[in-house]
């Protein structure tokens, strides 16, 4: 492949060159992609304010990159193989001319229906490969979209439509999840009772049931009738805006991630290239799921701007049992493959008879995402999985980098259980103590930081361009501020350590303690609430709630009963507290910060060195919490 670096000695001096000449390297790569017009400057950048432009001046469709650019020599390729849910039902291979058809008559209809450059739509759909098909669509006109989760709550849903004042919604009646069916219209008439920016929904009839019709709803097959094959693509300038994607952070609101197109399709394409080293005849496969960064960018962009075939799943690994990946990897003859370690963790609590009776023999690489790796499941993937030769990549990145930062790449890195490894070249990661001085020695932790800019950085929160300096670049002058802790080692890898801010990174899914506080705070039973993460064993870490009420909490009132279900309608299940500890009230300091660690302490179980408590408002409180811990 084009793009690809191939011995550690090449990275090594690629690196360099990248360091010392980023716009000289960076524009080498870029000539790999088809241009409407070559950009004027390759980046301008500061951190201040920020602002931060790649490929100034240039025109581009992403699209055109995936379809027009590759058409004439890899149409009949398979882009997408669609795996479904349930093992019975056939599988579905898009071709690229066929998934491009696709595209085009659905591009058509959005066009028909007014959507135009610059509008916002809200795709929150299961993982079929009419997600696919949208989210392209959607990049083919220049409509900016944001795909949500098809966990979310109707609440959760209407946030994020009305923070992005999107004018359409594309869900389906329902969806396929292991042995239950969810539906998903409803959750999308409930969420729009509070949103006057929608004018149309496209549904997809997913799973064939009755749906309530409203008369904004339009079917899928309506919108795309008599719609032509071929769409003019919109023509882009570089810097502008390609998605929203909201995510979790410390304060309660969840934040829309702005990616622009020309930096993001070259970093995608390029990070994928060189982290599962594709070769042309490759089944790739990533897990993950579209409503996530992961699937935005290693199921849809980076593989298919690269010409991969690419594996989108829509089950879960324990359906029909816990043997479904290996079976799913042994049926396509997956050579690349991409899971999260909670998946790992939860798989291999199931033994290896799940496992035994596949042959996994076609993979070459084998990845994780999303959270730090523990030796026992790094250990377990790498034997029994990759069967000991194949490389075991960890990619570190962020919903904000847009693509992987720090990982190994295919098979010629060092490999180090539970370390990510190194930056990938363009990126240069800074570990710094909490003066904003630089670490330079090794093995010590640190926040890990970002120095310079790279092509697929966020450029700013969706409507708040304020609160993006403020998160991410107040914290210390100059650099990213990436919210992980991080250590290096000798020879310069890196190893996460995890989250150092208020945000809990349960199974892969990322949520801010105030986020869930705030809907624990919706019941009116609740006076104040505090939530902290503590390690699970297969999740990564769970959550903890310590909840004051208004009333006593006795046994037979309903109140954990009630606060689960206010999780569940303000966020959803994916959110939902592990452990609910009714307390009299918070530890608290006298100018009323929530001391935050004594309670992960408690939720930890290490209660035999809480610190002083004695400048605490209330010590007693912390006794009472302590003697009742779950
Ligand atoms: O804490 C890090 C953790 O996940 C956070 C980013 O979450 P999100 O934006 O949802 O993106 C997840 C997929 C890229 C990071 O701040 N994280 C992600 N990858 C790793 C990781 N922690 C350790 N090792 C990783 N490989």
């Amino acid at each position: 492949m084009a793009l690809q670096i191939k011995s550690f000695e090449e990275y090594e001096e690629k690196y360099r060159k990248s360091v010392e000449n980023p716009e000289a390297f960076w524009a080498d790569i870029a000539e790999y992609f088809y241009w409407q017009k070559k950009w004027d400057k390759v980046l301008e950048w500061n951190f201040s304010e920020p602002k931060i432009e790649w490929f100034k001046g240039a025109k581009l469709n992403i699209t055109e990159n995936i379809f027009d650019r590759q058409l004439s020599k890899i149409g009949d390729k398979k882009a997408i193989i669609w795996e479904p849910n349930n093992p019975g039902e056939q599988e579905k291979n898009y071709t690229y001319r066929e998934l491009y058809e696709k595209v085009c008559e659905f591009a058509n209809g959005l066009r028909a229906l007014g959507i135009q450059k610059g509008d916002r739509v809200c795709i929150y759909l299961p993982m079929i490969p009419e997600l696919a098909v949208a989210v392209l669509a959607c990049a083919r006109i220049g409509a900016v979209h944001s795909v949500v989760f098809a966990g979310f709550s109707a609440t959760a849903l209407s946030d994020r439509v009305n923070d992005a004042q999107a004018k359409l919604v594309i869900t389906a009646d329902g969806l396929n999840r292991g042995a239950k069916q969810i539906p998903l219209k409803s959750v999308v008439d409930d969420a729009l009772k509070n949103c006057t920016s929608v004018a149309h929904v496209i549904v997809y009839d997913c799973l064939g049931s009755a749906i309530n019709k409203t008369d904004k709803d339009l079917s899928w097959e309506e919108v795309i009738q008599g719609q032509p094959k071929e769409c003019p693509a919109e023509s882009m300038d570089a810097e502008d805006m390609l998605f929203i994607l909201y995510t979790s952070g410390s304060t309660g609101k969840p934040k829309g991630v702005v990616h622009t197109c020309g930096g993001y399709m070259v970093y995608t394409a390029y990070s994928f290239q060189n982290v599962y080293q594709y070769e042309p005849e490759d089944v790739y496969w990533c897990t993950a799921d579209i409503g996530w960064i992961t699937g935005h960018s290693y199921i849809l962009y980076g593989p298919l701007l690269s010409g991969a075939t690419s594996v989108m799943f829509e089950g879960i690994p324990t359906y029909p049992d816990a043997g479904r990946f290996w079976q799913v990897i042994d049926k396509y003859k997956v050579n690349q493959f991409l899971t999260a370690p909670t998946a790992i963790r939860s798989l291999m609590a199931y033994g290896e008879d799940y496992v035994k009776p596949y042959d996994l023999t076609s993979l070459k690489v084998i990845g994780t995402v999303g959270e730090p790796i523990n030796s026992e499941a790094w250990h377990w993937y790498h034997e029994l999985i990759g069967k000991g030769n194949c490389p075991v990549v960890d990619n570190w990145w962020q919903t904000e980098t847009g693509g992987i930062m720090i990982s190994g790449l295919g098979n010629f890195s060092p490999l180090k259980p539970t370390f990510a490894g190194y930056p990938l070249p363009g990126i240069q990661p800074a570990l710094l103590n909490q003066d904003g001085s630089e670490i330079t020695e090794a093995d010590i932790e640190g926040y890990l930081c970002i120095k310079a800019p790279w092509p697929s950085m966020l450029r700013t929160t969706y409507g708040d361009h304020e609160r993006c300096r403020v998160t991410y670049f107040s914290h210390y002058d100059g650099y990213y501020f990436t919210g992980d802790g991080a250590k290096r080692d000798k020879n310069g890898m890196y190893r996460i350590i995890g989250r150092i801010d208020d945000v809990i990174n349960v199974s892969g899914h990322r949520f801010g303690t105030a986020e869930i506080e705030n809907a624990i705070n919706e019941d009116e039973l609740v006076i104040e609430s505090a939530v902290v993460g503590y390690p699970h064993p297969v999740k990564g870490q769970s959550i903890y709630a310590f909840v004051v009420c208004e009333h006593e909490v006795t046994e037979t009132t309903d109140a954990r009963k009630r606060i689960l279900e206010t999780v569940t309608r303000e966020i959803g299940k994916i959110a939902l507290p592990d452990k609910i500890q009714f307390v009299s009230g918070l530890p608290k300091t006298r100018s009323g910060k929530i001391m935050r660690r004594i309670l992960r302490k408690v939720a930890e179980g290490d209660t035999a060195n809480l610190g002083d408590t004695s400048t605490l408002l209330d010590p007693a409180v912390v006794d009472e919490i302590v003697k009742n811990a779950l």
